[in-house]
């Protein structure tokens, strides 16, 4: 089926987040060691970026490392870092070419320096960029996330600058690395694995959930379009009824 043409254009999730899994079983399969299945995968984020650019979509947000990932093995994580500059690095000209914005979310910090470095030159550099926005999250954690907006939100009260009747949604909304952001309306995880681990826990409240069994480095545009043309055809009722909605 040719899901691209089935895709209502009225109706396209404003933010999509990827938990992109399986490259190390993908190269497993192939015979291949771990750290080929993550540079295979680099073609596929730039595959589903090219597609969510062409459809219109306004966020993409990609799950690229997560606060335990530091606990893979060294060559792993050096390599996965590696890879990392060496894509800012070359696609820094597409995401010009195309008004595409880089952002970053997570404990950027914790990240080496040259990493980060690089990360920053390429933020700053595509700032006025609008068409779409890709998010990576790297040394991220939701729970990290959470509760580093407690304590400034703490800080806050404690310096008198917020009491704590006024703490609402909308205030814990904006000190979370996504403040700027809409809420997640679909979630996609690759790989066949049906759990959040630690992603975006306070955005997805009201987001669908995909599940596909394609290893990351096999996901291409098509299936991107599949878990859009999916999403479009499930009904959201944010608590609603259905008659409600009609
Ligand atoms: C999950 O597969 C993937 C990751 C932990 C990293 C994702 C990184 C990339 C796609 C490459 C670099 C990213 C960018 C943004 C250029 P896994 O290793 O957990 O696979 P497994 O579950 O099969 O072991």
């Amino acid at each position: 089926m040719d899901y691209r043409e089935k895709i209502d254009p009225k109706k396209l999730p404003r933010h999509i987040a990827i938990i992109m899994d399986g490259n190390g079983r993908w190269a497993k399969q192939q015979g291949f060691l771990r750290v080929k299945g993550h540079e295979k995968g680099t073609k596929s984020v730039r595959d589903v970026t090219e597609a969510a650019a062409e459809l219109g979509i306004e966020n993409l947000t990609l799950y690229a490392f997560s606060t335990e990932n530091w606990n893979r093995p060294k060559l792993e994580v050096k390599t996965l870092m590696k890879l990392l500059v060496s894509s800012l690095r070359k696609e820094i000209t597409t995401l010009q070419k195309n008004d595409i914005k880089l952002n970053a979310i997570g404990d950027l910090n914790s990240l080496p320096q040259n990493v980060k470095h690089e990360l920053e030159e390429v933020i700053e550099k595509t700032k006025q960029n609008k068409r779409l926005v890709v998010s990576l999250a790297l040394s991220y954690g939701s729970r990290q996330e959470l509760t580093n907006a407690a304590k400034e939100i703490g800080l806050k009260v404690k310096k008198g600058e917020l009491t704590p009747e006024s703490i609402d949604e909308s205030v814990i909304n904006q000190h979370l690395y996504t403040r700027n952001f809409p809420d997640v309306d679909l979630l996609i995880r690759t790989s066949g694995e049906q759990r959040i681990s630690n992603f975006l826990l306070w955005q997805i409240a009201y987001a669908e959930l995909y599940f596909t069994n394609t290893l990351w480095p096999d996901y291409r545009k098509e299936d991107l379009f599949e878990a859009i043309y999916n999403y479009q055809n499930r009904e959201r009722r944010f608590g609603k009824t259905s008659e409600q909605l009609s």
